[in-house]
């Protein structure tokens, strides 16, 4: 996350205002005819394999470590707070009650870790009057095997059935919305067929560690609703998926830095989803059914607000307008709008691709492998002869292009039988019973934040039976050695307990012997290992701590993976690296606090290794989330994700921001997914510079800096690609925010010299790649070959395309 300001849109400043100031639509048409909506698509709850969901039968007895209320009570259902169900009664007041209890994090605090809350709601009709308030680091799960309804009484008024950040007068927020970390909201139908005709489903301001799953929209059909399922002003998100919308003016109305969102399916709203502004958005498995207007991507007219867009292996059946924009010879800047399309199906849908007075662009009815509209870079090796010696120099060819492309080499590891690329919901053990499931403190582990759990993590893990799922309860494990993750294994956290990597332990003080603190299976190991809902901190500088290294090869696709797991190094209780201890020191000339340090690596995917990850944040903290100055704060944090995986990896909606050296490197790697990946440059640099914290070495193939002579040179690198093969991106938000904590060189769009370096690769295709304020955004075996300068957006600056073949 940035702290930064997303320019104000006026399109949603205006909603925002009609909706601030009453039902304007509501009052000026009373009488305004709406069709009954038809049965076909309301209230399909989906049933599971019957019986009550594990969840709600689970002992609770998870506790916060690092925390100032030692009763604190993190699990609530909403029942017990006195919420009927029964579709009538109101019963906002008792969920906003169940929401707020326990002094949470709400207005004024801006954030805060240590009270966290799960809000559980039991199959029913769950009415209300006004939005459910959901404070900071808040879980909303319904019954996944009985989806509860949260229906909008005829006198709701409000942001959202759902609120996740309240708005003051003048704009103001309880949260800032790049800031607004840690929520869910899980199983649920959200209808408001009976709420006026302005009403929303979500007002979702969020930004990383966020999720939705498994929610369906029933709003009002046809022309005349302006209701909206999920409002999405701004944010820094962020990950979605298993959405249906059904109705409604828009089904979504998106607006975000950057987000990932997969398997959503629209029927019959009017625009499918409007996207209102973004810098990058990658839509995977889009369906959108009986629809006048599949996309709306012309905020702005033809000075363009989208920033970039990848539509991926999606279908539009029987829509007016599969998309609309303004992206022409005339547009501006010249990348805005950059739109790239990936296998995507036009089918009774006659117009692909339209401005707004009707000209087509794309002929709908036809399958599109690939379609390019923005600028475009096709790097190669011109040779040339100097006496009978042949050199090679990396060169790039580049157009403005809006037109059909070919397809990049998909490995088949990659993909589904049907050539979509693989991807799978985060899991939620619907069927399985509450007694399959063992915890953690059952077992006898303390998760108190102070015990060494070591010894009884590992016993617990061995302990697992394959028809088992581990529960790790909320609480904080002190790890002192390797842990070994068994080669099959199920585990699902409590709203992120946190595996403190102890770097008082000699095992992961050396910075000059890194061990890995979970080692999912040894070396050639092939297994499932499913983890979800974890989060990995280091207790204490552990410069010798690759947090997590993994070995295991799915036995499968998509058979091992981690979904809604979390890296944070620093910038919480518990921590010892917060603003009390390293505080940024921008006004002296800094060298590194060896105290400061975070961790060697976040994430190593080995040579052996293969995994599907599903919304990931490796975060070094930039600023202090639990202490009240919420200060900024540097940490020294060696690497993000090192990837030497010979594939197939899917990294769908991950985000790694702040380490030293690189956030992202792929290093003799091979067959690698990626989409969307998004990253932060470390905000201290060059202050020390890149180097001065963790000296590069071979052995983790590390970037030398060697041809550096500036110092905006020594940055943290977005994503190098290293002696690999078969890369395949499909988004990228890479951004360069400070030198020294300074941003004035966002005015002059240098902060960095480059952000994304291939070297000794080929069979490299990045989509929709955006950086900010790096003079140059790819360079090849240390050639500078695309200029920012060139490629200017809105906010960012983008290629539709980067080819290396
Ligand atoms: C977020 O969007 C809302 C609605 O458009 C706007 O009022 C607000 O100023 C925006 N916030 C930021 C920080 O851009
Ligand atoms: C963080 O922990 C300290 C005790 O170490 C406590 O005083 C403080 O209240 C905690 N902060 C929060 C937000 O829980
Ligand atoms: C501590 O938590 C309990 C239970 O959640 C709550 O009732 C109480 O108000 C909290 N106390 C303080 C001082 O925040
Ligand atoms: C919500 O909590 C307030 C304050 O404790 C209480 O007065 C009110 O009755 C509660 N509302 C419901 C519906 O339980
Ligand atoms: C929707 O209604 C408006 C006026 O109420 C009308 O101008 C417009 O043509 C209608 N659109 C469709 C698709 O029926
Ligand atoms: C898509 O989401 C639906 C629920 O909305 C779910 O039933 C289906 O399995 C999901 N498909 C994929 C490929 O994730
Ligand atoms: C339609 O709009 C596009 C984009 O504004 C413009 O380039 C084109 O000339 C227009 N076509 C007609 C027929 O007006
Ligand atoms: C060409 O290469 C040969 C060795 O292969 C070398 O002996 C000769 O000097 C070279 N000629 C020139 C002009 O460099
Ligand atoms: C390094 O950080 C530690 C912990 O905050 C602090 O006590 C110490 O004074 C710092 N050292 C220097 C040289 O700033
Ligand atoms: C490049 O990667 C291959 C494996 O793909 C490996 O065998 C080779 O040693 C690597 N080369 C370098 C220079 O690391």
């Amino acid at each position: 996350m940035a702290r930064l300001r997303a320019a104000l849109s006026f399109a949603v400043f205006s909603l925002l205002v009609l909706l601030l100031l009453g039902s304007v639509q509501v009052q000026a048409e009373p009488e305004s005819p709406v069709e009954a909506p038809p049965d076909t698509h309301r209230h399909e709850k989906r049933v599971g394999s019957g019986g009550p969901y594990w969840l709600s039968q689970i002992k609770r007895q998870g506790k916060v470590a690092y925390g100032a209320n030692s009763s604190y009570v993190i699990w609530r259902n909403v029942r017990d707070y006195g919420a009927t169900g029964d579709g009538v009664t109101d019963d906002s007041d008792a969920i906003n009650n169940a929401t707020a209890d326990g002094n949470r994090c709400g207005a004024n605090c801006d954030s805060q870790t240590t009270t966290p809350a799960i809000v559980y709601f039991p199959p029913g009709v769950y009415a209300t009057s006004k939005p459910l308030i959901m404070y900071y680091y808040t879980q909303f799960i319904g019954d996944a095997n009985d989806l509860p309804t949260i229906l909008g009484l005829p006198n709701f008024f409000g942001i959202g059935l759902l609120d996740s950040d309240v708005y003051l007068p003048y704009g103001a927020t309880w949260y800032q919305n790049q800031n607004n970390f840690y929520r869910q909201v899980r199983n649920f139908i959200l209808d408001i067929t009976q709420a006026p005709s302005n009403a929303h489903g979500l007002h979702w301001q969020v930004a990383q560690a966020t999720s939705l799953q498994n929610l369906v929209f029933n709003m009002i059909e046809g022309n005349g609703t302006t209701q909206i399922g999920i409002f999405m002003d701004n944010g820094s998100g962020g990950w979605m998926e298993d959405l249906i919308f059904n109705g409604g003016n828009y089904g979504f109305l998106s607006g975000n830095q950057q987000f990932t969102s997969r398997n959503m399916t629209f029927n019959g709203c009017q625009t499918a989803i409007y996207q209102n502004w973004n810098w990058v958005w990658t839509y995977k498995s889009l369906t959108i059914n009986d629809c006048p207007i599949g996309i709306d991507m012309t905020t702005g007219g033809e000075v363009i607000t989208t920033g970039s867009m990848v539509v991926q292996d999606s279908v539009f059946n029987n829509v007016g307008v599969g998309m609309l924009t303004y992206f022409s010879s005339n547009s501006t800047p010249t990348a805005a709008g950059t739109l790239v399309l990936d296998n995507v199906d036009f089918v009774d849908t006659p117009s692909a691709i339209a401005y707004p007075n009707g000209t087509i662009i794309l002929e709908g009815n036809q399958n599109v492998p690939s379609f390019l509209q923005g600028r475009v870079y096709s790097a190669y090796d011109s040779q040339e002869h100097i006496g009978n010696l042949t050199c090679y120099e990396p060169t790039a060819n580049s157009a403005r292009v809006q037109q059909l492309a070919g397809a990049p080499p998909k490995s088949e590891s990659l993909l589904t039988p049907s050539g979509t690329f693989v991807e799978r919901s985060r899991p939620q053990y619907e069927g399985v019973p509450v007694e399959s499931f063992v915890s953690i403190l059952d077992y006898g582990c303390k998760g108190d934040g102070v015990s060494d759990d070591t010894a009884c993590v590992q016993g617990y893990f061995d302990s697992i039976l394959d028809s088992e799922v581990a529960f790790i309860d909320h609480g904080a494990y002190v790890i002192r050695e390797t842990i070994k993750v068994p080669t099959n294994i199920k585990m699902v956290g409590e709203i992120w307990p946190l595996f403190m990597i102890d770097g008082s332990s000699s095992t992961f003080s050396d910075i000059n012997n890194p061990q890995p603190a979970f080692q999912v299976g040894q070396p050639g190991d092939v297994g499932a290992v499913e983890m979800s809902e974890l989060c990995f901190e280091t207790l204490g500088p552990a410069p010798g701590a690759i947090m997590m290294e993994w070995n295991l090869a799915g036995s499968s696709a998509g058979a091992a993976g981690m979904w809604d797991v979390h890296w944070r190094i620093g910038g919480t209780n518990g921590t010892q690296l917060q603003s009390t201890q390293c505080t940024k020191t921008p006004n002296i000339a800094t060298t590194v606090n060896s105290s400061c340090y975070g961790a060697f690596m976040l994430l190593h995917i080995t040579n052996t290794g293969s995994v599907l990850m599903s919304n990931n944040w490796g975060w070094v903290s930039d600023h202090e989330l639990d202490l009240a100055d919420h200060n900024q704060i540097n940490i020294y944090n060696g690497r993000g994700v090192l990837i030497e995986s010979q594939g197939p990896v899917w990294m769908y909606g991950t985000s790694f921001e702040h380490s030293q050296l690189y956030n992202y490197q792929i290093a003799n790697g091979k067959d690698i997914y990626m989409g969307i990946i998004q990253s932060e440059t470390a905000y201290m640099q060059d202050n020390p510079n890149a180097v001065a914290a963790f000296s590069p070495t071979d052995t983790y193939s590390d970037p030398m800096f060697g041809s550096c002579f500036d110092a905006t040179c020594y940055k943290t690198f977005g994503l190098r690609i290293f002696n690999s093969t078969y890369v395949l991106l499909y988004a990228a938000g890479l951004y360069s925010f400070f030198n020294n904590y300074d941003s004035g060189c966002l005015i002059t769009s240098n902060c960095q010299d480059n952000m994304v370096s291939v070297e000794q690769s080929e069979g490299i295709y990045l989509y929709a790649l955006s950086t900010k304020a790096s003079t140059n955004m790819v360079e090849v075996d240390d050639v500078a070959l695309v200029p920012q300068a060139a490629n200017l957006n809105g906010f960012c600056d983008t290629v539709a395309v980067f080819e290396y073949p």
